[in-house]
C-alpha cells in the first residue's frame, strides 16, 4: 500500500529532481546574498509542500531515478542542495561538498601528481601543513613555503611556476591579510592556479573567485554552519574540469559528508549574513578595547587601522570577521590564569560558532612545536586567540575585564 503512488509521485517530482542535478548555478542571479542564502534550493521541494527539505538518510537509490542518484558516496539530494547554495554564495558556478575542511583539502591535493609543486603561504592552517608534510610529500608532491604578505616574494611564483599557489586570508592565528587579486595575477602570469582557503573570512565577507582565485575552499564546519555541531568542507570553482576532479574525489576517495551534516550546514548557512555582522561588530569592539585599554604588546584584527595590511583588508573584505588575536606580553602562568578565569570564552579549538571561544596556541594547537620555533613566527606564550561569538558585547567585555583584574 505504501508504494502504490510511487510512480505518480515520481512523475510529479520530475521537475523538482531535475533542478537538483549537480548543474552550474546562474551567476547572473539578481538576488542579493541574504536572499540567496535563504531561498536557493527551495524549488526542489515542490510537489511535497515542505518548506524545509527533508534529510535523505539513504545509502542507495533506485536505478533510473530522475535525479540521477545511485549511491550516497557519489551524491545525495542534501549534498546537491548545499552545493547549489554554497556555489551561489561564493559567486561560483560549481561547488562540491566534503566531510570536513581537511577532506576538501585532501580532494584538491589528490589531483596532483609526483613532481607537481605547491607554493604555499607559510602561515597556513597546521593540519594543511601536516597533510602536505606527512602524506602528500611521500607521494612526490613538493611544497615550498613563503611569506606572501610580502609582494617581493611573488617573484618565487615566477621562479618556480608552481601547479598551485595555496593561501589563506586572514591566516591563523596571526591574521595576516594577503592580497588575493595581486597573488591571482602573479599566479596566472605563470599559468599557475590560485587556491584560497576562505574559512576565516566566510563567503559573506570575502569571495575569492570574484578577486581572481581559481578555487575557493572552506571548512564549512566554521562560519558556514556557525553552530559547532557538524563538520564539512567545500571546494568552489568556475573551472568545469576542476569541478569534474572534485566530483571524482568526492566519490572515488570516499570524502563525502553525511546527509544529516549537509542538512545542518544548509540550515546554518541561511543565517550566515546576520551572524557575520554580529561576529564582526563584536570582534571589532573587543579589539579596540584590548588595544586602547590594556597594555597588550600587540592586538591583531584586520579592521583595526593599526593592522599592517589594513588597506588590503578593507578593500577585499566586507568586515573583519570574528577572530581577534592578542599578545599580552605576560609569562605563561599569567596567560593561563587569564584564559582560565574567563566565563564566556571556554578554552577550545575551532572557531566560527555562535558561542565565543578562546585558544591559547602555545599550550593547545601549537604545543608540539618547540618554543623557539613557535616564537620565531610570533606564537609566544602570551598569545591568545579569541573566536568572538554573537553574545551581547557588554557581557563579553565585562568578562574580559574581570579576568584581566585577576592578573
Ligand atoms: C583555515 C582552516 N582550513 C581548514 C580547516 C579544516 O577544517 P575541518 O576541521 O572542518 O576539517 C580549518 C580548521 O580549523 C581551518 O581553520
Amino acid at each position: 500500500m505504501a508504494f502504490c503512488c510511487h510512480h505518480s509521485s515520481l512523475k510529479s517530482l520530475q521537475t523538482t529532481y531535475s533542478a537538483m542535478k549537480n548543474e552550474a548555478t546562474e551567476p547572473s542571479s539578481p538576488e542579493r546574498f541574504e536572499t540567496r542564502a535563504v531561498h536557493t534550493g527551495h524549488d526542489y521541494v515542490a510537489g511535497t509542500g515542505a518548506i524545509i527539505p527533508p534529510v535523505y538518510l539513504t545509502s542507495t537509490f533506485e536505478y533510473g531515478n530522475e535525479g540521477g542518484f545511485d549511491y550516497t558516496r557519489s551524491g545525495n539530494p542534501n549534498f546537491r542542495l548545499l552545493e547549489r547554495t554554497l556555489a551561489s554564495l561564493e559567486s561560483a558556478q560549481h561547488a562540491t561538498v566534503f566531510g570536513s575542511g581537511v577532506a576538501a583539502i585532501t580532494a584538491v591535493v589528490s589531483t596532483l601528481k609526483s613532481g607537481d609543486l605547491v607554493l604555499a603561504e607559510e602561515n597556513i592552517y597546521g593540519c594543511t601543513f601536516r597533510l602536505f608534510a606527512q602524506v602528500f610529500e611521500k607521494f612526490g608532491v613538493k611544497i615550498i613555503y613563503t611569506d606572501l604578505s610580502d609582494p617581493a616574494n611573488f617573484e618565487l611564483i615566477k621562479t618556480h611556476q608552481p601547479t598551485l599557489v595555496w593561501i589563506e586570508s586572514p591566516t591563523n592565528p596571526l591574521l595576516k591579510i594577503l592580497d588575493i587579486q595581486a597573488i591571482a595575477d602573479a599566479a596566472h602570469q605563470q599559468n599557475s592556479l590560485l587556491l584560497v582557503d576562505n574559512t576565516f573570512a566566510s563567503s559573506y565577507l570575502q569571495r575569492p573567485l570574484e578577486l581572481g582565485a581559481d578555487l575557493s575552499l572552506l571548512s564549512t564546519t566554521k562560519y558556514s554552519n556557525g553552530h559547532s555541531d557538524a563538520l564539512g568542507g567545500v571546494v568552489c570553482t568556475n573551472h568545469d574540469e576542476w569541478q569534474d576532479k572534485m566530483i571524482f574525489a568526492q566519490k572515488a576517495l570516499g570524502l563525502q559528508p553525511s546527509p544529516f551534516d549537509s542538512w545542518l550546514i544548509l540550515r546554518g548557512v541561511k543565517t550566515q549574513s546576520l551572524r557575520m555582522e554580529r561576529h564582526s561588530s563584536n570582534a571589532l569592539e573587543l579589539a579596540r578595547f584590548l588595544e586602547q585599554q590594556t597594555s597588550a604588546r600587540r592586538v591583531l584584527y584586520p579592521f583595526l587601522e593599526s593592522h599592517p595590511q589594513y588597506e588590503i583588508a578593507i578593500r577585499q573584505m566586507r568586515s573583519g570577521s570574528g577572530i581577534v588575536t592578542v599578545d599580552f606580553d605576560w609569562d605563561l602562568e599569567q596567560t593561563l590564569q587569564f584564559v582560565e578565569s574567563l566565563r564566556y570564552f571556554p578554552k577550545a579549538e575551532s572557531l566560527g560558532g555562535i558561542e565565543s571561544l578562546c585558544c591559547h596556541p602555545a599550550s593547545m594547537t601549537h604545543a608540539a612545536i618547540p618554543k623557539a620555533t613557535r616564537e620565531a613566527v610570533g606564537i609566544t606564550d602570551s598569545l591568545v586567540r579569541f573566536s568572538v561569538g554573537i553574545e551581547n558585547i557588554v557581557d563579553l567585555l565585562d568578562d574580559i575585564r574581570q579576568a584581566l583584574a585577576k592578573i
